[in-house]
């Protein structure tokens, strides 16, 4: 086991869908046999936006059974919510008055999920990069697997730690590194292949979530957009527009860890038609023993729950230790 400790989370803010399976699960679950690693369910940050108590409750369960479900494995990794630890939210205030206003303004996610009525946001969501920043250095994590668009919130906290160092003259924080994993898939809408598939969208035609039955898999990918070429080798040539015919093609190589040249060289010529039948076998194949094993964790919740709370309470230690030590270095009783 290398000394590298991976830290990464995803907000419990619905059902999880193949591009966050795609996009980080199938590769947390390749991690977790290299590194020590930390799964979390960043439940406060899903208090960002506006959420029904119920309905985070059962976000949050579903999004921790579907971890469990996918391979990730308690024995070997830590998996737990962030609001069991409170060192996070402490860290995070700490981290609040180093971090500066204009570091914030420029993070351009908070911008996007504003939109053009700032005012009304919550401070939370304004924030959040920082607490993002918190959950990572906490457990002085060394990588984080990031996505695109979580980039720029890793350099912020790239930012933070080495400010933090330099105002208290130590090494204290390690500088988290980026993961880039190699088998990354951003996986776009079904309905549009130029927007990322989303829990948000509201055509629930645009996504296929874990828990999709074998006939929603069908129905979906049938309805799936593409255009009425054939399967050819240009498919991903630069100027290529057949945005949708890459999707499908991507998420096919993917779920079986092809490269996309192989799938193109093996369906040339074939008409979208006939890859569909296919693509939605291998998804069958591949998520149905995933959402069959969601509803076995989903059928006792109070066993859910224990997992949930002994994986908090492993990454409570380490939290704790790090928060009494920060404590020391600032000046705090
Ligand atoms: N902000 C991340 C997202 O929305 C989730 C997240 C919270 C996270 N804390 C993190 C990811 C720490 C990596 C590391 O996808």
């Amino acid at each position: 086991m290398s000394n590298k400790r991976v830290l990464s989370g995803i907000q419990p803010t619905g059902n999880l869908h193949l591009g966050n399976y795609l996009g980080a699960i199938k590769n947390f679950v390749v991690m977790q046999n290299e590194f020590q690693c930390l799964f979390m369910l960043a439940d406060y940050h899903a208090l960002t936006v506006k959420t029904q108590p119920k309905t985070l409750k059962e976000n949050i369960l579903n999004t921790a059974a579907s971890f469990l479900a996918a391979g990730l494995d308690t024995k070997k990794n830590i998996i737990f919510c962030q609001s069991k630890v409170s060192a996070h939210a402490d860290l995070s205030w700490i981290l609040n008055c180093i971090a500066r206003v204009g570091w914030l303004n420029r993070m351009t996610q908070f911008k996007e999920k504003a939109g053009s009525n700032k005012e009304k946001a919550s401070v939370g969501l304004y924030t959040y990069p920082v607490l993002m920043s918190a959950d990572i250095l906490v457990y002085k994590a060394t990588h984080v697997p990031v996505g695109e668009d979580q980039k720029q919130h890793l350099e912020l906290c790239r930012d933070i730690a080495t400010k933090f160092n330099n105002d208290y003259d130590s090494n204290f924080f390690v500088i988290p590194e980026p993961i880039i994993p190699k088998f990354v898939a951003r996986v776009m809408s079904l309905r549009d292949g130029t927007k990322k598939m989303s829990k948000s969208e509201e055509s629930d035609l645009s996504r296929i979530n874990l828990t999709d039955t074998r006939d929603q898999i069908i129905q979906k990918i049938k309805k799936a957009k593409t255009d009425n070429n054939p399967i050819d080798e240009n498919i991903f040539d630069r100027n290529s527009s057949r945005y949708e015919a890459q999707n499908l093609i991507k998420i096919y190589s993917d779920l079986n860890s092809e490269t996309h040249e192989k799938v193109l060289k093996d369906f040339n010529g074939k008409t979208f038609a006939d890859f569909k039948k296919d693509l939605s076998d291998l998804l069958i194949e591949k998520l149905n023993p995933i959402s069959d094993k969601i509803k076995q964790y989903r059928s006792d919740d109070k066993e859910l729950m224990k997992i949930l709370i002994a994986g908090s309470e492993k990454a409570n230690e380490i939290a704790e230790s790090t928060i009494r030590e920060i404590k020391k270095i600032i000046g705090l009783l």
